[in-house]
């Protein structure tokens, strides 16, 4: 689905497919660097970021680990509660692992900053994370992000697998959700 098909929904659009994809295919050159002489274990935060993850991933040239768990922090709201829940853990062992984190966006970031924290308890080597998208105005605790597509707005935005009530996801462009859509 693109900007064309829920151009009633959208206020504007902030960023492009191919604008989304130059921007990962940078993250991208970034991490392969970074991680040259490391093995990576990259962690997508279900559902949300399943489309970084899958641009991301292939853009990278060496081979990486990728395993996924699935929290919860919001209804089907438009606000952070800071209640995390964890609907699906890892498969893998993070015992003297380098570990990335992929998250669509970071908001309030009290979603990331109890997932590292909970990542961390587990014995890994690192622990990294990598967001697409990052509210600045919006945080409400301080949390060390290495790698950050775009810092944007502190709007509700939808699609590229950002959703509103589980909509938008496959959106293929991320936009700001006009207020009459939830309001
Ligand atoms: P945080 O705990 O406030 O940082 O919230 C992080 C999570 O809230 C993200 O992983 C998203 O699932 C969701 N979220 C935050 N802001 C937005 C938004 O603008 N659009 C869609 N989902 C959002
Ligand atoms: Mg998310």
């Amino acid at each position: 689905m693109d900007s064309q098909d829920v151009k009633d929904d959208l206020e504007e659009v902030l960023y492009t497919a191919d604008e989304i994809q130059a921007r990962i295919d940078e993250l991208a050159a970034d991490i392969d660097r970074d991680y040259a002489d490391k093995d990576v274990l990259i962690v997508g935060v279900l559902k949300g970021a399943v489309m970084v993850m899958a641009d991301l991933s292939r853009a990278l040239t060496s081979h990486i680990a990728m395993d996924w768990m699935a929290v919860s922090s919001y209804g089907s709201g438009t606000k952070s509660s800071g209640v995390v829940r964890i609907l699906k853990d890892l498969d893998a062992d993070l015992m003297n692992r380098h570990v990335l984190i992929v998250e669509d966006i970071i908001d309030s970031g009290l979603t990331l900053s109890w997932l590292k924290a909970n990542l961390e308890s587990r014995g890994p080597a690192s622990v990294e994370i990598c967001t697409l998208l990052r509210k600045p105005e919006a945080a409400k605790v301080q949390i060390e992000v290495k790698y950050v597509g775009f810092d944007i707005p502190n709007k509700f935005v939808v699609g590229y697998g950002l959703d509103f009530a589980e909509k938008y996801r496959n959106l293929d462009c991320i936009g700001i959700l006009a207020p009459h859509v939830y309001q």
